[in-house]
Formats: C-alpha cells, structure tokens, sequence
C-alpha cells in the first residue's frame, strides 16, 4: 500500500471524468484501510468504491481512499440457502455472475449494473422487479471515526428505493467493507413479470426460464438501453423517478394523458423521470462532448473529456425544465462532488 501524490481520478469513475486527487491510496485488507484512516495527516477523505454513482466536478484536495478488498465465501448452507460474504471491492457484476454459475438465485435480476458490491447497500440497487434488499442479510462496515467494525442487519439498514441508512444517519460515518447474502439454491423465486423481460424471455425462445436464462435476458435489455460506461462515461439512471400525489398526477393526466405511473400507496404514484425528460425534449440531445442519451433519458454521458460542471449545469437545465413543465422536482441519484 502507498500513498500517491497527483493522481487523476478518470480510471475510478464511470462517468470518465478527468479530476485529480492529490493523495490516493489503494486498501486491500481491513488493517490496511483501519491504519489509512488513523493518519492525522489527512483530514479530509474521500471513500471510491467502484465510481459509479459519482459526478466529479472538481479536483479533490485530500486523500481518495479506494476500496479494494477482494474475496467471497460462502458462510453457511443449508439445502434450500446458501449465505454469500462478499468483500465490498468485489466488481458487483463479476459476482452476479459467480453466483449464477454456482447456480445459487437471488441477484439474476441485478445483472450487469456497475459498481462493486459494497456500493451496493448504500442505494438499494434495484432494476427489473428487484432490489438489493430482497437478498441482503447483513453488512460489515467500519467506523471512520471509532475504525471500528459493526454489523448492520437488514432491518438496521432502512432500505426503501434507492435510499437506506447509509444516504442518512449513517452518510459520511462507514465505509462498508462486506455484504452477505441470502441466496436459494433451489426454488429460485424467479422475478419475470416486470417490464421487458418476459418477451426478452419470449424472443429467446425460452418458456421455462433458469436464472440463467433471466440474466442474459437483463443482459440483453440493458445492452439495448444503457450505455456501456467503458464506451461511453454515464452513470446510470442520473435522476430518481419522483413520487408525487395522485390528485397532481391526475391533474397533469389532464394535459398529458399518456403520462405512464406506477403505484406507490393510497396517496401517491412514481412516474418515470426518463419520460418527463423525453417529454421535454432531452432524450439524445448532444451539447458537444456530453448530452442525456439516445435510449434512455434518465441516463446523462461523456462522450469524451467532458467536464463535471458541464454536466452538473445539464442536469440543473432539466430540473428546472421539469419543475416549469410539469411542476414536479427531480431528485439527482447521483453523488455531486
Ligand atoms: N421512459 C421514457 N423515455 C425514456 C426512458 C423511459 O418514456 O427515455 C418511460 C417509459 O414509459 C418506460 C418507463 O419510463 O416504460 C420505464 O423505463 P425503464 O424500464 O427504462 O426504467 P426506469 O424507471 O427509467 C429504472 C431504474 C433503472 C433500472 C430500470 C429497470 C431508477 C432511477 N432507475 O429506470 O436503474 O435499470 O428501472 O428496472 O429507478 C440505475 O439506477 O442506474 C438504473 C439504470
């Protein structure tokens, strides 16, 4: 482990953008990132996972911390469960894939999101019908204060759509530094009926689907839509879809009656966020070297050496085209730094 001085940070975020920090340290064991957060020196820390939640708009003056703890094992099994510990620098999409060809269901559904598996808990990854929650049992994370360990259970974690604990009480206190899941080994729930994937399945030509088979199917779909952050700099969905009250949505059906929603309560509906953008006008719009994309609206691009302030001014332009439109407030997902 050594402390490096002036290192750019466009290697470490999926948006691709070129800032630079003026210490960055890489941890691969528990006692390594205990003793990095000890040093007096540093007062000012930045934890990096695998950068796919993040916008960079400036350089960081401070030491980068970038998780890099490696490993899985299995913690224990019966013959309808297998409980899953995977160390939080784990590429997320890397270990789907262990766990699909260890037959072991659960996170098919989560196929191909980038980010790495101690990422993970923090926003409730979700796509197709699933969240983290859904398969998560407890996480490992340590203390930056104390740089003691703690155990977080589920229900310590406040999950609820791209939210939990670690976004409120606990920001800026852990660094997560495990994840275990609870995943089946027979009896897969399989999770088919949400958007695209069932006739995904029926191109396929497959009418009794394996994890498998469901995982090359969000593959496919997410292929299809998203773009690849290796290719194109992104960072997933940039914006939550908005829960807003039925009476507004209703009224809002008034001049825009194929507003699609999905239900959320008694009182309140989730619209599509990428809708409203495309309604405004957004989807693919190019302004120079970054833009929103062409297959999905929710999701903002570099298309090369854009700048973070660029792309936050975009992201503020459609807020405030959706606010004027249809006076709802659109929430950035997406860390701002
Ligand atoms: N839509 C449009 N235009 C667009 C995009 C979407 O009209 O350009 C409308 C369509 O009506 C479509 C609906 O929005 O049917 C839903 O679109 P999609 O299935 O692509 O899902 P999403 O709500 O836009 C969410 C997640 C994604 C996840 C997908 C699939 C959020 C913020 N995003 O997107 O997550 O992959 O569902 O489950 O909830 C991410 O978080 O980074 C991410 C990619």
């Amino acid at each position: 482990m050594q402390i490096q001085q002036n290192i750019s940070l466009k290697p470490f975020n999926t948006f691709g953008i070129d800032v630079s920090a003026n210490y960055f340290v890489s941890v691969s064991t528990i006692e390594e990132l205990k003793y990095i957060l000890s040093l007096k020196a540093y007062p000012n820390k930045l934890i990096l996972g695998g950068g796919s939640n993040i916008l960079l708009t400036k350089n960081f003056e401070g030491l980068v911390i970038h998780i890099n703890l490696k490993g899985i094992e299995i913690v224990s099994e019966d013959s309808d469960f297998v409980f899953v510990k995977a160390n939080a620098g784990e590429n997320w999409h890397e270990f789907v894939l262990w766990c699909i060809n260890n037959d072991f269901g659960g996170v098919e559904n989560l196929s191909l999101i980038p980010g790495n598996v101690g990422t993970t808990p923090i926003q409730n990854i979700g796509a197709y019908g699933v969240e983290i929650k859904d398969t998560f049992e407890s996480c490992d994370a340590i203390s930056i204060e104390k740089h003691a360990i703690k155990t977080f259970k589920k229900q310590d974690c406040h999950f609820d759509y791209r939210n939990s604990i670690f976004k409120n009480e606990a920001k800026g206190k852990y660094i997560v530094t495990s994840v275990t899941f609870k995943l089946t080994k027979q009896n897969h729930k399989l999770h088919i009926n949400y958007g695209t994937i069932a006739s995904e399945l029926d191109a396929m030509h497959i009418k009794n689907p394996t994890i498998q088979d469901i995982s090359k199917a969000v593959i496919s779909i997410r292929e299809s839509k998203l773009p690849n952050p290796k290719i194109i700099g992104n960072s997933g969905s940039f914006f939550k879809n908005p829960v807003v009250p039925i009476m507004h949505y209703n009224k809002l059906l008034q001049n825009f009656e194929d507003m699609p929603s999905y239900p959320v309560s008694n009182t309140e509906v989730k619209i599509p966020a990428g809708w409203l953008i495309e309604k405004a006008g957004f989807k693919g719009k190019r302004f120079g070297n970054y833009g929103v994309h062409k297959n999905q609206a929710l999701v903002l691009v570099n298309y090369g050496n854009a700048k973070g302030l660029d792309i936050l001014n975009l992201s503020i332009l459609i807020q405030e085209t959706i606010k004027r439109l249809f006076d709802i407030y659109i929430e950035a997902e997406v860390n701002i730094l």
